[in-house]
């Protein structure tokens, strides 16, 4: 049988956020970018549902069912279940990642042990190799930034879990910090701040949306507005509140007056030969929080440096994922390869 070349193998990328995942299979494109979110049988541990499908359950639970989150705040908070969300919806792609090789994109809080153990797991699917990689730094290739320059670049991931922050330079993340600061904090923000200002209780589904719709940063002549609805807290009956940006403007400042702290960080531990390059390129969000209108120019008022917003922000990690192929494998051929005897 003819010897497989591995750029004859099919490329697999994997980015497991903590609100969505997004995997890519070569030739087949993006078969998976739905809800970090698994259902199972409380009583027989069977996988009842899986993304989206098992998001609908968020706050509609009965019976035996329970749900889990494989990632939590950016971390993994449950390994076995992670193995199991990847598992049930790989096992589906059998034969396509049947000796493929895998780049996984991983949060940089993400240990070595944890890395090593999901490697294994999927590896145990039939995958040839597993090449795990900073998520923040796949942002900047998915960016369309060339990272294996000696050219340092700032990354601003803005996520549902985390954002982190971290200067990419020669293919490597040289600092880099992160923060519990974003999507899913806000949410709970606005989730009090209904609770406390208007007396509604609202989900955390209702708070996304809220913030999704009415986020600003950029001082609105016509105000943005959303309905919400909730319960009321002393009736007990369900209510209907409009709101308008001025009503998170608040939870947008400190979310983003922490983020401004997180590059502050990253700068401050960042080589002093870097600063340059900082200064030059500026700094490059991604992630879903990128999507708030205003961000370019909050950012750019306060280190005025420039900014730039990537199109398509909440994808950055899973494109990057997908243009890290080439590179994925030079660095399997370069750990991989023979050692030449050397006879003195
Ligand atoms: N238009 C928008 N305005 C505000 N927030 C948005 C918008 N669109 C998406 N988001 C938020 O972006 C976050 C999702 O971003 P992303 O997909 O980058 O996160 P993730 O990769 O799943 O999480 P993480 O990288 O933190 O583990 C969610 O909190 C979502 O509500
Ligand atoms: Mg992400």
């Amino acid at each position: 049988m003819a010897k497989v070349t591995l750029n004859q193998r099919t490329h697999v990328a994997i980015d497991v956020g903590t609100s969505k995942t997004r995997i890519h299979i070569e030739r087949l494109g993006m078969v998976f970018n739905e809800s970090t979110i698994i259902a199972t049988d409380f009583k027989t541990k069977k996988v009842i549902a899986i993304g989206d499908a098992a998001k609908n359950f968020v706050g509609k639970l009965s019976g035996n069912l329970q749900l889990k989150y494989p990632m939590k705040r950016g971390v993994i908070s449950d390994m076995a279940i992670l193995k199991l969300f990847l598992a049930t919806i790989l096992k589906k792609y059998e034969n396509e990642i049947k000796g493929a090789i895998v780049t996984l994109a991983c949060p940089t809080s993400v240990t070595h042990l944890e890395r090593n153990s999901l490697v294994k797991a999927i590896k145990e699917l039939g995958v040839f190799h597993v090449q795990v990689e900073d998520d923040i730094k796949l942002a900047l290739l998915g960016a369309g930034i060339d990272i294996t320059k000696p050219n340092g670049y700032l990354g601003l991931d803005l996520g549902a879990g985390k954002s982190t922050a971290a200067i990419i330079a020669t293919g490597g993340t040289v600092t880099s910090k992160w923060s519990k600061s974003a999507g899913n904090t806000t949410d709970q923000e606005i989730v009090k701040h209904l609770k406390a200002k208007h007396q509604i209780l609202i989900g955390d589904i209702t708070a996304e949306k809220i913030k999704n719709s009415i986020s600003t940063l950029i001082k609105t002549k016509t105000p943005l507005k959303t309905i919400a609805y909730g319960y009321d807290l002393t009736s007990g009956m369900p209510k209907d509140i409009e709101l308008t940006d001025k009503d998170i403007a608040k939870i947008l400042q400190s979310t983003f007056g922490n983020l401004t702290n997180l590059i502050t960080g990253v700068l401050e531990d960042s080589p002093n030969e870097l600063a340059g390059d900082v200064i030059k390129n500026g700094v490059i969000v991604t992630g879903g929080m990128a999507n708030i209108p205003g961000v370019k120019f909050y950012f750019e008022d306060f280190f005025e440096i420039p900014v730039t917003v990537v199109k398509n922000a909440a994808n950055a990690t899973i494109d990057g994922a997908i243009a890290h192929k080439e590179l994925t494998i030079e660095e399997y051929e370069v750990t991989h390869s023979p050692v030449e005897e050397v006879s003195y």
